[in-house]
């Protein structure tokens, strides 16, 4: 059916694609194709396959495009016209097909036309806009169509709509996509709500376990000191307080963990923190595993409590050498990282903002799945026969949090593990390290006043304070503090329990003993991180503090390096002709009473204590020493009468004036082996108040 003498194909009116006519060389598809690109508007040759190919043009729902050999756009079928949206395809015609692709698919357009000029069939999908600007994909094979001499004589392109198709993936991908990311959410919200809830629990727990390892530690040390000679005994002692160190430290991490640990965040130089504490992580790897530190060079300063810091890289250290089972390379990197708020996740990232980033990769086993997932448990553990207690993450997860950080682990089977933490960068200067180990453990003469309601706990405070040489004063509230420091004793320093039960909370107590006593410092403990002196994980300014459990060195030291400044007044008390001060104990529940006899008795040279009720004033002859004790007799609650008897149990030597608006008739009411008693009547003048007091002491 070819005819090859037909000097050019039939030619097609293209520009009504209805009304196409053909000249038709007959044979194979493709040779009618080629022929059906014709030059001239002679009839076809064959009026059936005229048909045919009219409706296979016709037909089609693509765009079907005949193409010149120079790769000019000669021909488009009806659907093509209406799926390209032509209004007009007359100033298309005899342009370079390819160019009428925007882009990048230009190339593949053009990439696609070589091929088919060498004889390839060449397909490629991508995104054009129709004529009139809507953008559709399209799903293309440009053909070469051969003539009778097997040369290239045309080429067709056949392109599909895909627009569809291509959206609807698009959609499907795109709700895939956040089905995961919801599902991620969900799974990290979850275990980030798993973490806290393990936390409360924790925190509340470790929290009884420091009092009762304070009561426990305190009475071991305070026994050491009383069996200097007995090496057997001491030996006893010593490991009985291992053992409450192990429980300390066991509780520290639980604490850090449930995010209850005191910190004390200074400004802080990654790279001199990582050299400084290079040996000690040597150390802890031993010498078959390399250590490599990478620091920027322009490193920002962090905001960190060093000394948790040190230990939490020391903890990675220790668990990777135990993946690395002694061999291998641990590597430390720190640098910047600005944290977009989009990429960061609830649980693994904190929030958008500027950070130091630290990794530490090992060359370990790696984790499996399913121990990565609960690596930060407490307790979580893969070693073995007691080599590993499942805090060393826990901590380190809570102090990151804690510190408004991150820390988030990498890891898989036989590829090593990467721990990144974020510290949140500060632009302070590096604060330097106040080394509270090299103040020496010595005591003082000064008056530390120690308000806790465990009387156990207290009891240790004070024999601890005290054998180390300060004078002690003691309350079991807040209330009763309040009084002792209203009474005008000379106080250096109020050592108080941050949670205690009564209407004055130990910051009101901290503040009110600053306002009575300017020049006082005021030490909290506590076995919790409580939010009354610790906001967004750090102390307040100015605000000291020693964990409970305590050892009595680091009391000694922190009580010493805290009072350093304010030098014991040696010199009054060396200087041997200047009579030592009485020391008078005012108790009168009279606001003005007991104001007026305390200026009176200061006048006379008096060191005057003065509180407004009998229990106060029994706290304070529990632990300090006075000469006369001031007395009213009607008081609310104890008399003053009992109040003397109590007192004098308690110091013998201790003289009372009896203080009655009754006169002396009250004399009948005191015990008649009572020694040293003496009536004053009210009113009383100086003289009268001079006597009272001061006759009778002899002085
Ligand atoms: N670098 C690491 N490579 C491989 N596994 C690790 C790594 N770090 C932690 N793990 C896994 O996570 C578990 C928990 O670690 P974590 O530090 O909390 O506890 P531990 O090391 O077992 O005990 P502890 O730190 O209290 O001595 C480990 O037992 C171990 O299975
Ligand atoms: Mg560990």
């Amino acid at each position: 059916m070819t005819d090859s003498s037909t000097p050019e194909p039939a030619m097609a009116r293209l520009d009504n694609a209805d009304s196409l006519s053909f000249s038709l060389p007959a044979a194979a598809l493709h040779e009618a194709v080629a022929v059906a690109i014709p030059r001239s508007t002679e009839p076809p040759a064959d009026p059936a396959f005229d048909a045919f190919f009219r409706s296979m043009l016709n037909g089609s729902r693509d765009c079907i495009e005949i193409l010149r050999l120079d790769g000019t756009l000669d021909f488009v079928n009806a659907h093509g016209i209406e799926l390209k949206e032509i209004d007009d395809f007359a100033p298309l015609r005899g342009k370079a097909w390819a160019s009428l692709w925007p882009g990048d698919a230009r190339d593949l357009a053009t990439n696609a036309v070589d091929a088919a000029l060498a004889g390839r069939h060449a397909h490629f999908e991508a995104a054009c806009p129709t004529a009139r600007g809507n953008l559709k994909h399209w799903e293309v094979t440009v053909s070469p169509v051969p003539d009778a001499s097997n040369g290239v004589e045309w080429l067709v392109s056949t392109s599909r709509d895909v627009t569809q198709r291509v959206q609807m993936q698009r959609s499907l991908d795109a709700a895939l996509r956040d089905r995961e990311t919801r599902h991620q959410t969900h799974t990290a919200l979850a275990h980030a709500e798993k973490l806290e809830a393990i936390g409360k629990l924790t925190g509340g727990v470790a929290h009884d376990f420091n009092n009762v390892l304070q009561v426990i530690g305190g009475n071991l040390q305070l026994a050491a000191q009383h069996a200097r000679e007995d090496k057997a005994l001491l030996q006893r002692l010593e490991s009985a307080h291992e053992a409450v160190e192990r429980g300390a430290m066991l509780s520290s991490q639980l604490l850090a963990f449930a995010r209850r640990q005191p910190l004390e965040p200074v400004a802080i130089d990654i790279g001199r923190l990582l050299h400084s504490c290079a040996d000690a992580l040597r150390r802890t790897l031993g010498d078959a595993i390399e250590l490599e530190t990478v620091i920027v060079d322009d490193l920002w300063n962090t905001l960190a409590d060093r000394h948790h810091l040190q230990n939490v890289l020391v903890n990675l250290a220790v668990n990777a050498r135990d993946a690395m089972d002694g061999a291998g390379k641990l590597t430390i990197e720190a640098s910047n990282a600005r944290l977009d708020t989009d990429q960061t996740r609830e649980d693994e990232l904190p929030a958008g903002g500027e950070y130091v980033r630290i990794t530490v990769t090992d060359t370990g086993c790696g984790m499996t799945p399913a121990t990565l997932e609960r690596a930060f448990e407490p307790f979580f553990t893969t070693k073995t026969d007691g080599r590993g207690t499942g805090l060393g993450l826990s901590m380190a997860y809570g102090f990151l949090r804690q510190t408004g950080g991150s820390i988030d682990l990498q890891s898989a089977i036989e590829q090593g593990t990467t721990a990144t933490l974020h510290l949140p960068r500060t632009l302070e200067e590096e604060t330097s390290a106040v080394d509270i180990a090299s103040v020496p453990v010595t005591g003082g003469t000064e008056t530390v006043l120690v308000v806790e309601d465990d009387p156990d706990v207290r009891a240790t405070a004070v024999d601890m304070l005290a054998q180390l040489g300060y004078r002690v004063l003691q309350t079991s509230d807040a209330q009763s503090a309040l009084s002792v420091l209203d009474s005008g004793a000379h106080i250096d320093m109020l050592f108080t329990d941050v949670v205690m039960p009564g209407p004055v909370r130990s910051v009101e107590l901290a503040r009110r003993a600053k306002e009575l006593i300017p020049s006082i410092e005021v030490l909290f403990t506590s076995g919790y991180t409580e939010n009354v002196i610790v906001h967004k994980g750090r102390l307040d300014p100015g605000v000291a503090l020693i964990s409970k459990p305590y050892r009595r060195d680091a009391l000694a030291r922190k009580v010493r390096a805290m009072l350093r400044q304010k030098e014991t007044p040696e010199a009054p008390r060396d200087a041997p002709d200047e009579p030592k001060p009485l020391r008078v104990l005012i108790v009168e529940d009279d606001v003005n009473t007991r104001d007026a006899t305390r200026e009176l008795l200061q006048l006379l040279g008096a060191e005057v204590s003065a509180v407004d009720h009998a229990k106060a004033a029994l706290a304070l002859v529990d632990s300090h020493a006075f000469d006369v004790l001031l007395t009213d007799v009607r008081m609310p609650g104890m008399s003053g009468i009992e109040l003397a008897r109590v007192a004098k149990r308690r110091q013998p030597n201790l003289r009372v004036v009896f203080a009655s608006g009754y006169g002396l008739s009250i004399a009948s009411e005191i015990d008649e082996d009572m020694t040293g008693v003496a009536l004053l009547p009210k009113p009383f003048d100086l003289d009268s108040l001079e006597r009272a007091v001061f006759a009778r002491t002899g002085t």
